[in-house]
């Protein structure tokens, strides 16, 4: 198994370009089975989580080509309607595929998706909302669901939690549903917003992405397009993170600054300054980190759970105490105990970590649990003293298409070996 050696001590300094979003990505691909016309989605990161989709695309008889940074795409015909089970339990947020295949082939046959590092992450809102819109689904038992519609017709949806998948899964299937289809409670992240106006660009009527209330009017079909999807505001604030912890000066670009600003404003209460220029924004570290007193995860445009673990690697170093709170996943502070070995002082209770900052760590040997904690360590390594080394970095390749380059970019001493 690969993994990083880091010789920390060093300031990130430098410009980074940010690479598209792989929660918009992924949607994107999974809505290119709504059509059979060609779809070219540009800006796509080349990340393990893509292959996973690139397969299950390829099963179930659609082709998914790179050509550069784009994906070709044409699903002229679905040979089948079976997510393979060992692609589902690889990446869960395969499950987003249901609403597509149903909207288009009116059946799919799914595992439940597997367990995650994060928590168990059910799909219940995802089912509760493809029945409304008429979706028939059964248990088949051995982990498995059918499902099928004959047609599929508008629905008002109320989520009793704003799910970022089970919006995007019911959105898909109402695209071609008969008659209008409201979602309210809905997600409201950006990626949610780019995934309306890629649809829209394929001939869909939706509108409202970005509230907590979205219409879609159904239409009888959707046709190819271009679409160049967002960039990924959770690597760009990853590294404006890392150029906190370090000290240094971090540029990175494109990076809409709306889509940012729930970091932003904690980066200014750490005491960092942030500059906005045109299409980048710069973070720079000035001295030791300021604690936070209370910061809790939330749905957009609350502080993104995906940038915790990012945060809370940077508050260790901080001047004080902090108090982090996770509401989104019941259990996503797996990489505490990681931190603590290279000299972090946090303590969990329930869904929040007490951080009492360190003025320095020092390097050790870590372990990733999933995507954002090794993410969370390999920033650590950078700020603490000596070598560290980060193993089980596959899981970072799932969310960061070139993290070790990017950070060399910025001057860090990392290798992946
Ligand atoms: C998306 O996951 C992202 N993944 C996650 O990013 C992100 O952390 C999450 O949204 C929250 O922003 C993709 O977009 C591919 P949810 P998703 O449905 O859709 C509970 C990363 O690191 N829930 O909003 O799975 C669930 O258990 C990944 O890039 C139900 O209870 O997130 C969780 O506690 C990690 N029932 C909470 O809602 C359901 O039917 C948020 O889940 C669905 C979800």
């Amino acid at each position: 198994m690969d993994r990083f050696v880091i010789a920390g001590g060093r300031p990130l300094c430098g410009a980074v370009k940010v690479q598209g979003a792989k929660n918009s990505a992924l949607p994107s691909i999974a809505a290119c089975i709504l059509t059979g016309e060609p779809v070219r989605l540009r800006n796509i990161p080349k990340l393990t989580d893509i292959d996973v989709m690139r397969s299950i695309l390829h099963s179930l008889g659609a082709e998914c080509e790179w050509e550069g940074d784009d994906l070709v795409i044409s699903a002229e015909r679905i040979n089948d309607c079976v997510i393979p089970e060992n692609l589902m339990r690889e990446m869960r947020s395969s499950i987003i595929l249901l609403g597509p295949l149903l909207a288009r082939a009116g059946r799919v046959v799914a595992s439940y998706p597997g367990g995650y590092a994060i928590g168990s992450r059910p799909i219940d809102l995802h089912l509760k909302g493809l029945r409304a819109l008429g979706v028939q689904i059964e248990d088949e038992g051995r982990g498995l669901l059918r499902a099928h519609a004959e047609t599929l017709r508008g629905a008002d949806i109320h989520l009793s939690m704003p799910s970022v998948g089970a919006t995007e899964n019911i959105m898909m299937a109402a695209t071609l549903a008969t008659g209008e289809t409201i979602i309210r409670n809905a997600a409201m992240e950006p990626e949610i917003v780019d995934l309306q106006n890629f649809l829209n660009a394929m001939g869909a009527g939706i509108s409202g992405a970005g509230t907590d209330c979205l219409s879609i009017r159904g239409v009888t079909r959707l046709h190819g397009a271009e679409y160049a999807i967002i960039p990924d505001r959770i690597v760009a604030g990853t590294y404006l993170l890392g150029a906190v912890m370090t000290r240094g000066h971090v540029t990175v670009f494109p990076a809409p600054p709306d889509q940012l600003e729930p970091l932003l404003a904690k980066l200014r209460e750490m005491g960092a300054l942030v500059v906005l220029d045109g299409s980048g924004v710069t973070a720079v570290g000035r001295g030791r980190p300021k604690a936070l007193d209370s910061v809790k995860t939330s749905p957009f445009p609350g502080f993104p759970t995906d940038l915790q673990a990012p945060l809370l690697a940077a508050l260790c170093l901080a001047d004080g105490t902090s108090v982090l709170t996770e509401t989104v996943f019941e259990s996503r502070f797996k990489h505490v105990d990681e931190l603590n070995r290279l000299g972090a002082s946090i303590k969990v209770a329930g869904r929040s970590a007490v951080i009492r900052g360190v003025d320095r760590l020092t390097g050790a040997l870590v372990s990733a649990s999933d995507l954002r904690a090794g993410a969370a360590l390999t920033l650590a390594g950078l700020a603490a003293q000596g070598i560290t080394v980060v193993e089980q970095v596959h899981h970072i390749g799932r969310g960061y298409a070139s993290l070790v380059e990017d950070l060399r970019t910025l001057g860090a001493a990392i290798e992946r070996i």
